[in-house]
């Protein structure tokens, strides 16, 4: 019997992260060349990453995915499971970092270039890797080894863990990442 999916939409997120990530790229090799100095550009690529990318993407991951992994008898220390989470916080360390730095840039201090691009490309680089590990192992891994009966539950936890989000909310996300990739 065919099981019941549980990857694919997380797949789909995943397409407009990279979306964003590859915009984040490019620009920040532009203002490190000193051609790019739209601040605001970051601070939407904070709030996707924050909200999109963590709030709403990493959340059904760990709260819901991840957690089924473990209560089917993955190990939660020294696992795949734990290595994703850590990327996760290391993520989180960097976006905070450009974050400031963007903000005192555009406050008008000047010389905060090389730690925004910094930053952001070092995010870029961690959730590509990071991405590619859960598209390419994690997911299909826990396609294979998640009984069909704990199905039901996480498709159901994706419903709650996504629930703070109205109805608009992916379309505003994707809208913004259009918005830049015209620009
Ligand atoms: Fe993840
Ligand atoms: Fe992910």
């Amino acid at each position: 019997m065919m099981k019941s999916d549980i990857t694919s939409a997380l797949v789909e997120e995943h397409r407009l992260i990279l979306t964003m990530i590859g915009l984040l790229e490019k620009n920040a090799r532009l203002t490190l060349a000193g051609e790019f100095t739209d601040w605001q550009f970051y601070l939407d690529g904070v709030d996707f990453i924050r909200n999109y990318a963590d709030r709403f993407h990493h959340a059904k991951e760990e709260d819901v995915l991840f957690a089924a992994l473990i209560r089917n008898g993955m190990p939660k220390e020294h696992s795949p499971v734990a290595a994703m989470l850590m990327e996760h916080d290391q993520g989180r360390d960097f976006v905070r970092k450009m974050e400031s730095a963007v903000l005192e840039a555009r406050d008008g201090l000047s010389g905060r270039e090389r730690t925004i691009a910094e930053n952001a490309l070092a995010y870029a680089t961690l959730l590509r890797d990071h991405i590619s590990k859960e598209d390419g192992i994690l997911y299909p891994l826990a396609e294979r080894v998640i009984p069909e009966d704990m199905r039901p539950e996480i498709t159901e936890g994706y419903r709650q863990a996504q629930a703070g989000a109205d109805a608009g909310f992916s379309e505003r996300y994707r809208q913004l990442v259009e918005t830049y990739e015209k620009g």
